[in-house]
């Protein structure tokens, strides 16, 4: 079985091919970073034209790679939610047209899931696992008992981790976005020189909040002397907000994994687990876990080809007429019960 898949929800534009012996046949990958840097933040309308500018281009290009016509796929999987509408429409459409063209199944895949399924496709893991899905708008523990099967434990009650990342990175000059940039600032910062609080830790559940340590960051670049910061102290800002984060995602995957009742596996997906101190603070809870490649980690059309690959041996195929869904919780059934605002799409 040999899939195409299409990742378009946020600021990556990609298209791979995979296959059902967990081979990436073709990848190809552009990033908007550049595009969006001047705004400090993803501007939806920008992404939504770069990804209509250049996704058939990097699909031909993933199938040239692959050495495929569209005629020797099984189907195309697309993004389908949660997302940026204008990215994830052009993206669904791309991939319903192939079907429509060349007479394919269609898997519409939801962000989430393709990330939480990541560690299928690198790793040998069976269901059930723990996941710590850590991202830029995505911060939650789930149970992921199978495919379109997850329990979801706790989640963030205000920003996600990778959220914090960047408005840190922002406020710190770094640039966006903040979690590559913090992280490498970090390495070379003292993580004991500022005090920042750890919130939720110690508190029962596995929910976090990370909104109270981003302004007590906040509060401690505003007591520095007026003007530009030292390296120094965006290095050790750096390495204190990492450390509180290190030990919060501890603490709340060490009470995720009493709720779960089973030793592990832990997964960890997204942007934020390409982040190597927290995988080696994670690794020392005392269960088996899997973090997948980094470049496997954040946005990538890999995990959405894999993913609807999961869902094709299923059986689990979307109509043409599916509606992309900008919010499209992991634990929710896949149709909702109340029907979602009309959008013009196919
Ligand atoms: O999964 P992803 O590529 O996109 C979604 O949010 O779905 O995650 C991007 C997030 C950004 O917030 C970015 O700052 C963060 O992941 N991130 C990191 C690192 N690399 C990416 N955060 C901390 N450390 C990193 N090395
Ligand atoms: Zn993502």
């Amino acid at each position: 079985m040999i899939l195409l898949g299409i990742e378009t929800s946020c600021d990556e534009t990609a298209a791979a091919v995979v296959d059902d012996a967990r081979t990436i046949r073709a990848q190809r990958l552009l990033s908007q970073l550049d595009d969006h840097a001047p705004y400090g933040g993803v501007v939806p309308e920008i992404a939504a034209r770069a990804h209509l500018e250049h996704l058939d281009i990097l699909v031909a290009g993933a199938m040239a790679d692959a050495g495929l016509g569209f005629a020797d796929l099984d189907g195309v999987a697309a993004t389908a939610g949660p997302g940026l509408i204008g990215g994830v429409l052009v993206g669904t459409l791309t991939a319903k047209a192939i079907c429509a063209v060349h007479d394919l199944p269609f898997v519409a895949v939801n962000h989430l899931e393709a990330h939480a399924l990541t560690a299928r496709l690198t790793d040998d893991v069976a269901f059930p696992y723990l996941l710590l899905l850590v991202s830029g708008g995505h911060c939650q523990l789930l149970a992921v008992e199978g495919v379109g099967r997850h329990r979801r434990l706790g989640g963030t009650v205000d920003d996600a981790l990778g959220e914090a990342f960047d408005k840190v990175g922002k406020m710190l000059g770094l640039g966006h976005p903040g979690g590559p940039a913090v992280e490498r600032a970090a390495m070379s910062g003292d993580p004991e020189r500022f005090d920042l609080p750890r919130p939720m830790i110690g508190r029962p559940g596995c929910d976090f909040s990370f909104s109270g340590l981003k302004t007590a960051v906040r509060q401690a670049v505003e007591k520095r002397p007026p003007g530009p910061l030292d390296p120094t102290d965006v290095a050790d800002l750096c390495a204190a907000f990492q450390a509180a984060a290190g030990d919060v995602l501890v603490d709340r995957c060490r009470h995720a994994l009493a709720l779960f009742g089973r030793p592990g596996p832990l997964v960890v997906a997204g942007g934020v687990a390409a982040n190597t101190y927290l995988r080696a603070r994670l690794d020392s809870l005392d269960v088996p876990m899997i973090a997948p490649p980094i470049a496997l980690c954040t946005d990538n059309a890999a995990m959405i080809a894999w993913a609807g690959l999961e869902r094709l041996r299923l059986g689990l195929t979307d109509g043409l007429d599916f509606r992309a869904r900008p919010r499209w919780p992991l634990d929710e059934d896949r149709r909702p019960e109340v029907p979602p605002a009309p959008t013009d799409e196919l």
